[in-house]
């Protein structure tokens, strides 16, 4: 195999294509080999210093990505048995996120590639949720274009029309915060810590989400908006703890699962819609969020009831990771689209 930077010469020569994916874009740092589009290894540092913040913390989180970027990296070569000098390529996300995040693995990969003399590829973060379905699966199970996308992360909230790897359609977004933006914030109001998503979910799961109602906005089309419900919930919690301050630590689960339902509800009235206006059968959940275990559930029983086939990617590409990265990365590379060492991050990238 050779290559030149930004030019489409590549002969593969029957051997094998072997991807460092590198992930940076908000808290978590990740590494993964990616072989034939098969993961080897998948490595994830997540940073514990935010969860008191009940955010993110833009500059702690670059530098945390500082100090792990190398161990993660060679923890990824170990498990996979793979060494430098075997890879074909790196792939990295160049945005949307983060901007002291993005820099981190974009000046590392951009370093690597160049003492490596191998090519350099970048991905969309967005993208890389949306085609972590393609990683190889042992039931060779993958959506058919086109299909339908619901990505719902900490930063977004999409309904993307997929009509092949690299051509996406957002049909419908949020117009102001994202569905995990509404699982943190809500978490945070109620004390618990960052990130609360996954505390909602779990806390939720013996919880009765009948027992209290969230209003939720109804925009025109596929557009989601959030920010009603945060308010919604501040004020409700403000009004209960008056009259009683142990309403949320006696009432935890129930205010959990009712909350939940209400995003998930509002999540799936769109993506109906969109289904049915567009005539699609293969619908997709990607993004953070997709981890949320009353989102996978009702994925399968209202997919069964709308005669959809429907696609989840294995929990551990659910959240931010490296190995959606080096996936959407490997079919840029068979494409032979290179970036060259010019390329910086872009914190607001669009696809
Ligand atoms: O995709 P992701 O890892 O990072 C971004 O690109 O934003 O998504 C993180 C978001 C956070 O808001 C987190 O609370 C949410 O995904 N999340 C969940 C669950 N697991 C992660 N939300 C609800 N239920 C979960 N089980
Ligand atoms: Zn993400």
């Amino acid at each position: 195999m050779y290559y030149k930077f930004g030019v489409k010469i590549i002969k593969l020569n029957g051997k094998d294509i072997i991807i460092l994916g590198i992930e940076s874009s908000c808290d978590d740092t990740s590494a993964a080999i990616l072989k034939n589009g098969e993961i080897l290894s998948n490595i994830v540092a997540g940073q514990k210093v935010h969860e008191s913040f009940g955010g993110v913390v833009p500059e702690l989180a670059s530098r945390a990505h500082q100090q792990n970027i190398i161990p993660v990296v060679e923890m990824a070569l170990k498990q996979a048995n793979v060494g430098k000098n075997d890879l074909s390529a790196v792939v990295f996300t160049r945005g949307p996120g983060l901007l002291g995040s993005l820099i981190v693995g974009t000046s590392f990969s951009k370093s690597l590639a160049l003492g490596l003399s191998i090519p350099l590829v970048e991905v969309n973060h967005m993208q890389g949720h949306v085609l972590a379905h393609f990683i190889k699966n042992p039931e060779n199970n993958y959506p058919s274009f086109p299909f339908l996308c619901l990505t719902v992360s900490g930063g977004h909230t999409q309904i993307v029309l997929v009509k092949d790897y690299f051509e996406m359609e957002i049909l419908g977004q949020t117009i102001d915060d994202a569905a995990g933006e509404a699982f943190d914030k809500a978490a945070k109001i109620m004390g618990l810590p960052y990130p609360g998503g996954p505390l909602i979910d779990k806390y939720g799961k013996d919880g009765d989400y009948k027992r209290f109602k969230f209003n939720m906005a109804n925009l025109p089309g596929y557009d989601y908006s959030f920010s009603g419900l945060k308010t919604n919930i501040l004020y409700f919690l403000q009004k209960e703890m008056a009259n009683n301050p142990s309403f949320i630590e006696e009432n935890l689960n129930d205010i959990c699962a009712s909350y939940q339902a209400t995003i998930i509800q509002t999540l799936f009235k769109k993506l109906i819609k969109a289904a049915n206006d567009y005539e699609i059968t293969d619908i997709a959940i990607a993004g953070g969020v997709s981890a949320n275990s009353l989102l996978r559930s009702e994925l399968g029983r209202i997919g069964q009831r709308e005669g959809w086939n429907t696609f989840i990617p294995k929990f551990e590409y659910c959240t931010d990771n490296a190995g959606m990265i080096a996936i959407a990365g490997y079919y840029k590379f068979l494409k032979g689209e290179f970036v060259g060492q010019d390329v910086v991050p872009d914190p607001r990238m669009k696809f």
